[in-house]
């Protein structure tokens, strides 16, 4: 499926940019994982793919994985993995999932941060971007989440961001076995702490289409109620200008006594009710 419309796809928050990466700057992401993302005695991810790091071909294979996702893309199966930069600086990842959008409405999320830029908030805010982007960019109606154990960092992102505890798994991403919490928001009890600025989704069809989210039926989008809004103020300024042209003609034909009373003189009936219905 051609994804090019992604990546267009811009987020910003207050502090930081979410889009899609080229080739480079997944290279860049590489090594920015090679340089740590969690201490080497703890696994924050049930797949443990940074005990690769050092391995031959681990830039290689990482690169290959993040575009493998693009070129695996469909509407009833993608992930969505944005890349974050804080001040023109690459600082990790936040991910947006989800099979059978259409039907479902419900969206995963996982992310990471270089060591260097744990602890400032940005985990926070880049969940906080894609949460937005899933309740009121695309209209799910939940997102799940999972930590886990010893994950305090994850656990206190999803607790602030409003999450509820879910289900409880075991799982051995190390061949030992941990506890592995999920975590569900719905849309109902989502609140952005931050106005969200997202660029490009609206009104691209194409890239509606990748996400497999056209508005339902009945189901108004944000780009219809922007272009209906516009469409009432221009409207509005059209029916103005008309009657105001109106107006100058009536005072310019009319005699001399009744361009000397009041406006309402100088209105034609048609003129007014016209103003009032537009207003
Ligand atoms: C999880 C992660 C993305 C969170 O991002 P972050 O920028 O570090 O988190 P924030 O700064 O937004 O902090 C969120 C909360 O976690 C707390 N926190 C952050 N790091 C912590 C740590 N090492 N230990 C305990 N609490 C921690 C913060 O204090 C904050 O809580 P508070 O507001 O109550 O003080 C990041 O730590 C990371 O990349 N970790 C390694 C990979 C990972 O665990 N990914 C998630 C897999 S599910």
């Amino acid at each position: 499926m051609d994804t090019s419309p992604l990546r267009d796809l811009r987020l910003r928050t207050p502090r930081l940019e979410l889009r899609l990466g080229t080739r480079d700057e997944l290279v860049e992401l590489g090594r920015l994982a090679e340089g740590g993302i969690h201490p080497p005695e703890t696994m924050p991810f049930s797949v443990p793919w940074t005990d690769g790091v050092g391995e031959p071909g681990f830039l290689v294979d990482f690169v290959a994985y993040h575009e493998g996702k693009l070129d695996e893309w469909s509407p009833e199966a993608w992930a969505l993995g944005l890349l974050i930069w804080k001040d023109g600086q690459l600082v990790g990842t936040q991910e947006l999932f989800s099979t059978e959008f259409t039907r479902r409405r419900g969206v995963g999320t996982g992310s990471w941060l270089g060591q260097a830029f744990h602890g400032r908030g940005i985990g926070t805010e880049m969940r906080a971007a894609m949460l937005e982007l899933a309740f009121h960019g695309l209209g799910a109606a939940y997102a799940e989440s999972s930590w886990l154990e010893g994950n305090e960092a994850s656990r206190r992102v999803s607790a602030k961001l409003g999450y509820r505890d879910d289900v409880v798994n075991e799982l051995s991403p190390r061949g030992t076995p941990v506890m592995q919490y999920g975590v569900r928001i719905d849309r109902t009890d989502w609140r952005c702490p931050f106005n969200l600025v997202i660029e490009a989704l609206e009104p691209s069809t194409p890239l509606r289409r990748c996400l497999g989210t056209s508005p339902r039926r009945g189901e108004r989008s944000l780009a219809t109620e922007r272009e209906k809004a516009v469409s009432r103020l221009r409207q509005d300024a059209r029916a103005s200008a008309t009657a105001s042209r109106r107006s100058r003609i009536a005072s310019a034909s009319a005699p001399r006594s009744s361009r000397r009373g009041s406006s309402a003189s100088v209105s034609s009936p048609k003129t007014r009710s016209k103003s009032g219905v537009t207003r």
